[in-house]
């Protein structure tokens, strides 16, 4: 649905050139959720506003749905955004205007007749649970409802692709979870592409279907949002993930014995292999740190353990024999 092919977008100032993309490819399948992490200034922003141009690259192509993008004057332009709907973390809305004037808005903007924006105001609102806020202004909202109304202002158009820049970074935990459940269920229902910039490791693990780690205006690391988070291969994402979690630092647990790291995914997670296998090798074992979870709903979890008395390489390779991945860990705990 979306390709980039080497984009790169330098921006010039008087203390000197600075790369925020740097000849970054990128593929995204059609009624994907694809995710984009990255420190601050790594380029997610600019990234994403080169998918809808709003940010023009100094080189590369962007392709969506097969229309080179970057080649586009500003005819095919205003087009082509029709098909690419964006929502933002402070919601952009108009606040001089009612809530349905805001999902007007681009419908206005296009000439549609006033009778067919009328009815297609009122079923966006109906299928966003606004209908009762039409009237009201943006102020008289909570952050929540302001963000279903960028959501229903940029679906006014029937886009196939929605763009979310940090669309929940603004609001509160279940806000939050309401929020990626509708865009969750936009997808599903709509068949809608979806690329997310975020920062919270959490939204990739809850709806992302692949992610891409961007550094320095580069992709260090793609892959399946489960593949990734399980185990980054580059520095960046294993401390982004570290910090989203417990900071766990295995030198310090003050036990001997053989450390290793397990991750059980699928159904697998929820069976008692560990507790079992230990039983019959004869081994112990303790958790320094783990976290069973779903991956965009695939059950996964991650156990750090520590193996004493028996033998702990049968163990793990009982282990391994039934599914879970073992990697031991070399470093003698203190
Ligand atoms: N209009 C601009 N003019 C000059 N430099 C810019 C401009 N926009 C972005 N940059 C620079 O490009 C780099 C990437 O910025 P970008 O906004 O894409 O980062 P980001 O990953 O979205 O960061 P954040 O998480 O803080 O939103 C930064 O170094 C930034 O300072
Ligand atoms: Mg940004």
């Amino acid at each position: 649905m979306i390709r980039l092919e080497g984009v790169t977008r330098r921006y010039s100032s008087r203390a000197g050139d600075r790369v925020a993309l740097d000849n970054v490819d990128l593929e995204i399948g059609r009624g994907e959720i694809f995710g984009v992490v990255g420190r601050s200034g790594a380029g997610k922003s600019t990234l994403i506003r080169t998918i809808n141009r709003l940010e023009t690259p100094d080189g590369g192509r962007v392709i969506v749905d097969g229309e080179d993008i970057t080649a586009l004057d500003a005819k095919g332009l205003l087009k082509a955004r029709r098909r690419i709907g964006m929502i933002f973390q402070h919601f952009n809305l108009l606040n001089s205007k009612t809530i349905e004037a805001n999902v007007a808005f681009p419908l206005m903007l296009e000439g549609r007749p006033k009778a067919e924006i009328t009815a297609r105001v009122a079923e966006l609102l109906a299928q966003l649970g606004l209908a009762e806020h039409a009237k009201k202004y943006p102020r008289q909202l909570s952050g929540g409802q302001k963000q279903r109304v960028g959501i229903a202002r940029a679906l006014a158009c029937g886009p196939q692709v929605l763009l979310c820049d940090e669309a929940t970074s603004a609001l509160d935990p279940e806000t939050t979870e309401d929020i990626l459940n509708l865009l969750d269920q936009l997808n599903r229902e709509l068949g809608l592409t979806i690329v997310m910039i975020t920062h919270q490791m959490e939204v990739v693990r809850r709806v992302c279907d692949r992610v891409a780690v961007l550094k320095d205006g580069k992709v260090v690391e793609t892959g399946r949002t489960a593949d990734v988070f399980l185990n980054p291969a580059h520095p960046v994402t294993q401390a982004m993930l570290a910090e989203d979690d417990d900071g766990f630092d295995a030198a310090m647990a003050p036990v001997g014995g053989q450390m290793a790291r397990l991750t059980f995914r699928g159904a697998s997670t929820y069976e008692p292999e560990l507790s079992r296998i230990a039983r019959e090798t004869g081994v112990d074992y303790s958790i320094l740190s783990g976290r069973i979870s779903r991956i965009r709903g695939e059950p996964c979890g991650q156990l750090l353990v520590v193996f004493t008395g028996g033998d702990a390489t049968v163990a793990m390779a009982r282990l391994t024999e039934n599914g879970v991945a073992v990697e031991a860990i070399q470093k003698e705990a203190r």
